[in-house]
């Protein structure tokens, strides 16, 4: 069959999400429910609440990707499901389901890895990308420096050794006060600040390093706080925001910067929920064009979590002939 018809599905964190795919980059329908607000009064992701709205959520959110897509079950040629990394028992729920539908359409079974599908999440932005290529993901589990060597040739380059940058952005908007995903708040916070108004720390600076750790810039900026409230001090909010959020910006740069020049690649991919960041975007099409390296970033709505991304990657997989079969788990600590 030439048009190959994936249906992909995407449970790993806060997200039910399926998505109906043509061939690699068509994508017909990428129905997203989201959890955050239900989350959100518990200042983050409760494992055990997305478990259950999964449950609740997955079947109306395939019919709807179906009918959206004016397809039928019979027209699905194979299933992809992203089985790590993420919440196991959220990421259970995409992968019960993609089984029992594999197994009763008689269709083959495609387990995604769920960074590798935020990488190829550019396929479906831009359709002249092809690799290799660098990227640089950036979620709220993952900061990594990927070598995209060919469509199912991956080489980790680096990744954090503690927090995850969207896991900063997250905790350091907590402790401002600010509603989970902490995220778009800082970002939007921080538009109004001040970048140079405070100096934050920067970790694992020497070069040829592409390791990443955030967690001393997340104490520092706590540090920050309590000593000004201990001196009486009113900070301003929006100055600590922007300055915590260059210091990331920044480290992430100078990291992929380095990488792309060490390995020869002319281009740079950003991929991952932080992508969504206006600042990050702006910074990296300002350093990659004056360093003549081509830059691609996701449209937003496929930056943080979805199945068209997992539906892109399972068929690039199955053209490799990678397919699961029916003992497909759940691996949350799925690594690259
Ligand atoms: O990729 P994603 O949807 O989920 C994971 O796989 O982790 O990423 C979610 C992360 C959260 O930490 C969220 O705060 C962050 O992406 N995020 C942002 C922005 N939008 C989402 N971080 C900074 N600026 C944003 N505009
Ligand atoms: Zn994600």
């Amino acid at each position: 069959k030439e048009k190959i018809i994936t249906l992909a599905i995407e449970s790993s964190c806060d997200e039910t999400s399926a998505a109906v795919l043509v061939g690699g980059r068509t994508v017909l329908s990428n129905i997203i429910a989201t959890q955050i607000p239900i989350h959100r009064k518990f200042g983050g992701v409760v494992p055990e609440i997305a478990s259950r709205k999964h449950i609740v959520n997955v079947m109306p959110v395939i019919d709807e990707a179906l009918e959206k897509a004016s397809v039928t079950l019979k027209d699905i040629d194979q299933v992809a499901v992203t089985y790590g990394p993420g919440l196991v028992g959220a990421l259970l729920v995409g992968v019960s389901a993609a089984k029992a539908l594999a197994f009763t359409l008689g269709v083959p079974l495609i387990g995604v890895n769920h960074l590798e599908g935020h990488i190829f999440a550019n396929f479906l932005s831009a359709p002249e990308l092809k690799p290799p290529f660098m990227s640089l993901v950036v979620s709220g589990g993952h900061t990594s420096l990927v070598h995209v060597k060919g469509y199912n040739s991956f080489s980790l380059m680096g990744q954090t050794r503690d927090d995850a940058a969207g896991e900063a952005f997250d905790k350091v908007a907590r402790v401002m006060g600010l509603p989970y995903p902490g995220g778009p708040q800082i970002d939007k916070l921080a538009q109004k600040g001040d970048p140079m108004a405070i100096d934050f720390p920067r970790a694992l600076q020497e070069k040829g390093n592409y390791e990443f750790s955030f967690s001393g810039l997340k104490s520092a900026v706590l540090n920050y706080l309590n000593s000004m409230k201990l001196k009486g001090i009113e900070v301003n909010k929006a100055d600590v925001a922007a300055s915590f959020q260059h210091t990331v910006i920044e480290v992430l740069l100078s990291k992929a910067l380095d990488a792309v020049k060490e390995t020869g690649c002319d281009t740079l991919v950003l991929a991952g929920g932080v992508a969504a960041n206006s600042t990050l975007e702006s910074r990296l099409r300002e350093v990659t064009a004056k360093n003549n390296i081509k830059f691609y970033f996701p449209d937003k709505i496929l930056c943080t979590d979805n199945a068209a991304m997992i539906g892109c990657r399972g068929y690039y997989q199955s053209l490799a002939g990678n397919y699961s079969d029916l003992y497909l788990n759940a691996v949350p600590g799925l690594a690259l």
